[in-house]
């Protein structure tokens, strides 16, 4: 049994595994389990308040910048500190009223779930503003709507039993977003982290999945092709499907491990026609493999099968 789970990750002679890497959809799903937000009751009563919370949405929209505005750190993240400007405001307004009309209708898609991932990838410096938003600052906005939420639901008189299922359902669908929007930020921070940097250039439709030719990635001077990849392929997490299944690893010497927090998760080549990875113009899984040092100014292109 613990033979079928344990990984064949040699494709030829060189390693070609990658460990580490983040599930940021699974995580979005087991968590949704975890905090009980598959229970009918709890959707419903959720539901049953959205009316409500749409009724004060625009409201609350404005008065949410006006704060952000008026609070020091945050005035100076979204550089108001002298005075708002009105067409970023209207952007960030459009933006937030999307967001909250999302919310609002209990999305739990898989689709959300990269959307916020997203939006923490923008809040660490990534977007066409390049603004750096830290994470308690989107945190305390996330715990201000949760106020406001619990406050709205208690002031339109909900029945008792329904306004605390409800508002406790609440609570946790935000956190579960402030999370996946923390789990974005974390990934976009890694690929920002070292004094050195590699270019990740892709090719045929990974360019449109990704929505660029290529990716710039931080290295240290002693890291591998693996910890490049490995930033690259948490930072888009979609692309990975492309070029690996995964497998799973038993720890070593421990043959009781039973639960799968136990094995590791390893994620190899996929079988059939397969994506080439080029370190500066040689194919890795013939020249070095994953466990080969990166240098500065390297560049590591990603080919469709068959080119
Ligand atoms: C409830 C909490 C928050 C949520 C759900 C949230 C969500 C989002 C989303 C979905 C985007 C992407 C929008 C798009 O599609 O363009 C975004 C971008 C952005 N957010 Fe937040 N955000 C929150 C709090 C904050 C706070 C507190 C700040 C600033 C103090 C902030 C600053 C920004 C900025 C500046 C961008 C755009 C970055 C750029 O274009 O360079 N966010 N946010």
């Amino acid at each position: 049994m613990l033979e079928s789970l344990i990984a064949h990750p040699q494709t030829g002679e060189f390693s070609m595994e990658l460990t580490g890497l983040e599930d940021p959809q699974h995580m979005w799903r087991r968590l949704i389990a975890y905090l009980g937000l598959e229970d009918e009751n709890v959707i419903v009563a959720m539901r049953r308040t959205s009316e409500t919370l749409l009724r004060d949405a625009a409201e609350f929209v404005v008065g949410a910048y006006d704060y952000l505005a008026s609070f020091d750190e945050t005035a100076s993240i979204l550089g108001w500190e002298q005075e708002m400007d009105e067409e970023h405001l209207e952007e960030r307004r459009q933006f937030f009223a999307t967001w909250m009309a999302r919310a609002i209708g209990v999305d739990l898609s898989d689709e959300f779930a990269r959307y916020l991932f997203q939006a923490g990838i923008l809040h660490a410096g990534h977007g066409p503003r390049a603004t750096h938003t830290p994470p308690q600052w989107v945190m305390g906005a996330v715990s201000m709507v949760q106020a406001h939420f619990a406050e709205r639901i208690l002031h339109y008189g909900h029945e008792r039993e329904l306004a605390a299922i409800a508002i406790g359902g609440w609570d946790k669908y935000l956190m579960l977003q402030n999370y996946q929007m923390l789990a974005g930020y974390e990934a976009a921070r890694k690929l920002d982290d070292g004094p050195l940097t590699v270019v990740i250039k892709l090719y045929g439709k990974l360019q449109a999945m990704a929505e660029r030719e290529e990716q710039t990635v931080h290295i240290h001077s002693d890291d591998m092709l693996a910890d490049a990849l490995r930033k690259f392929f948490n930072y888009h997490p979609v692309l990975r499907q492309e070029f690996f299944e995964v497998s799973w690893r038993a720890p070593e010497g421990d043959v009781e491990a039973t639960w799968s927090t136990d094995f590791e998760k390893v994620y190899v080549p996929r079988q059939g026609p397969y994506w080439r990875i080029l370190l500066n113009g040689k194919e890795v899984r013939y020249h070095g493999g994953f466990d080969q040092p990166l240098n500065a100014g390297d560049v590591i292109a990603l080919f469709p099968p068959g080119r």
